[in-house]
């Protein structure tokens, strides 16, 4: 199976963004975390930083919304030409019309589901989805611990994913790293987003390549 490291730039240095990016050219993407100081208790940028992101980046754009209203914003991000626009299912009215609306637009598109989400209100919806990020922390903020009790979310994905023979990326952001990763992985994620443990670490590549073997070696 194949398997993706997305390191999110909300651990790299704002003031020194496009050097940030160029350090993570063999990431599969990058993970871009919106954030509206509403839906969640923090503040990072919107479609116009995204819009220069996406313009030095080396990768492709994974976004995160975290931001509420969000059936009106995500299309937005789309046309800007992210290659994922993932948004939260407590944030959204129509999850399914919003859903289309980034397909049309060109993009993959994301459903995200905070700790306190259940799953199951959502698995007859996958065809709907390109993937799916089940959060491993409260969204807000990096360097939070990874919350183990979120796997059994994952493995039901996970089988109706198999069972239906769905192409849905199952995706897991907060708290990854080295030692977490194959917990992960064993659980059925493929997509993995890491923020302080590749940003933190003194040799980003090396970061980013220790991450891939460990979930690798897990992988269904
Ligand atoms: C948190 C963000 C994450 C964050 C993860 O709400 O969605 O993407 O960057 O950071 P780490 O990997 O440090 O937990
Ligand atoms: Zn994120």
């Amino acid at each position: 199976m194949t398997v993706r490291i997305n390191p999110s730039i909300l651990s790299a240095d704002f003031v020194n963004m496009q050097r940030d990016l160029e350090r993570i050219g063999s990431a599969d993407l990058v993970h871009v975390d919106v954030m509206d100081n509403h839906f969640v208790p923090n503040l990072t940028f919107g479609p116009q930083m995204v819009q220069r992101i996406q313009a030095v980046s080396p990768v492709p754009l994974d976004v995160h919304l975290m931001i509420s209203d969000v059936d009106r914003w995500a299309p937005g991000y789309a046309e800007l030409g992210a290659f994922s626009v993932t948004f939260h299912a407590e944030a959204a009215t129509d999850v399914v019309a919003t859903a289309r609306a980034l397909r049309e637009r060109g993009a993959r598109a994301g459903l995200a589901l905070k700790p306190g989400t259940p799953v199951e209100g959502y698995l007859d919806l996958l065809p709907e989805f390109d993937q799916v990020l089940v959060m491993t922390v409260e969204p807000g903020f990096g360097g939070q611990a990874f919350m183990a009790d979120m796997m059994p979310k994952l493995r039901a994905l996970k089988q109706v994913v198999d069972a239906d023979g769905l192409d849905v990326w199952l995706q897991v952001d907060g708290g990854i790293t080295v030692d977490t990763i194959g917990i992960a992985a064993e659980a059925g994620a493929d997509t993995f987003v890491a923020g302080s443990s590749v940003y933190g670490a003194s040799d980003v590549e090396h970061a980013i390549a220790e991450l891939r073997a460990a979930a690798t070696a897990h992988a269904h």
